[in-house]
């Protein structure tokens, strides 16, 4: 029988990269999406554009796994992800993991639920990982800010999150690429609900950089996001998440990390020591 092949999309990413290594630690056989030109040597890459569709098909060949994902920027997930989950329906995985975000099964018109019910429908073993807001939020999406100014600049209020470490995120993907028995759809949290100020104060200890939370207004987020290029629909999908968050939809903790860890979640301080030179 041929060894396993697994395929993960945004293998270069936050999530992806993580994914991968874990995986080939395993001696895991992987095949790595990405948008960007291949150079010669570099074997386990496969060129696909998500915004498009290209190289999609090629993508899928001889996989029998898979991690699926719609990178940031694209608005419809939907439009990103079915082609992805049809593929994986023609080939017939052994498994597809689906990662999406806490709370878009409370509406079945939002594109990544749309995604997930497609899933289910396929017929295919799989699993959807639902995480809440990650912690490498603050070393990417949040850092300009933060570096130049020493403000976390979002419009979060007061409200707490349940942040997760997005390396959990892999560490629960690899396993359930790798087998392990779980429920079907799982929120991923990290192990507290803490608010921006909380972050801010781990971060500035951490690294001894000063930076502090200032909240800035819905309008202010939209004018500086969409002025550093992300499309405006998908500033909008941003600012809808940040409306939950407000609201408290993002504080519950779940234990499906550790269920199937074994361990306890990544915390705040361990994050922010193992990033802190992110903010130096
Ligand atoms: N950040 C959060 O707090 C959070 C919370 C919950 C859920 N999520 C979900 O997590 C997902 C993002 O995961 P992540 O942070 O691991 O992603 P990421 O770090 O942004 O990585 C995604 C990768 O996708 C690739 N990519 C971008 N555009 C592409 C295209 N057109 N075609 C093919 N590949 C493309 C890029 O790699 P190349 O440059 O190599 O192409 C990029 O590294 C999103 O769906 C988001 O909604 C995020």
């Amino acid at each position: 029988m041929k060894a396993d092949l697994t395929l993960i999309v945004g293998a270069s990413g936050t999530v992806g990269s993580e994914l991968a290594r874990l995986l080939k630690a395993q001696g895991e056989r992987v095949r790595l999406t990405t948008s960007q030109e291949i150079a010669p040597g570099e074997t386990e890459k496969v060129r696909v554009d998500l915004s498009t569709g290209a190289g999609v098909e090629k993508a899928f060949e001889g996989v029998t796994k898979a991690f699926l994902l719609s990178p940031p920027g694209y608005a419809d997930q939907y439009k990103i992800l079915s082609p992805l989950i049809r593929q994986a329906q023609k080939h017939g995985l052994k498994k597809v993991v689906l990662m999406t975000a806490m709370g878009v099964n409370a509406n079945d018109a939002n594109p990544f639920r749309r995604a997930e019910l497609e899933l289910e429908a396929s017929g295919l073993d799989f699993h959807i990982l639902r995480p809440n807001w990650f912690f490498q939020n603050f070393n990417t999406f949040w850092i300009q800010g933060m570096r130049e100014q020493g403000k976390i600049l979002v419009p979060a209020g007061t409200a707490k999150t349940s942040f997760i470490d997005a390396r959990d995120i892999s560490e629960v993907a690899a396993k359930l690429l790798m087998g392990a028995t779980a429920p079907r759809a799982l929120d991923l949290t990290g192990p507290q609900a803490l608010d921006h100020d909380d972050v801010a104060a781990e971060i500035s200890r951490a690294s001894g950089a000063k930076i502090v939370y200032q909240e800035i207004t819905p309008e202010a987020f939209r004018s500086a996001f969409v002025k550093a290029g992300v499309p405006a629909d998908y500033v909008e999908v941003l600012l809808a998440i940040f409306g939950f968050l407000r609201e408290g939809y993002q504080a519950p903790v779940t234990t499906s990390v550790k269920d199937l860890l074994g361990r306890e979640p990544r915390d705040l301080k361990t994050y922010a020591a193992d990033f802190r030179a992110s903010w130096i």
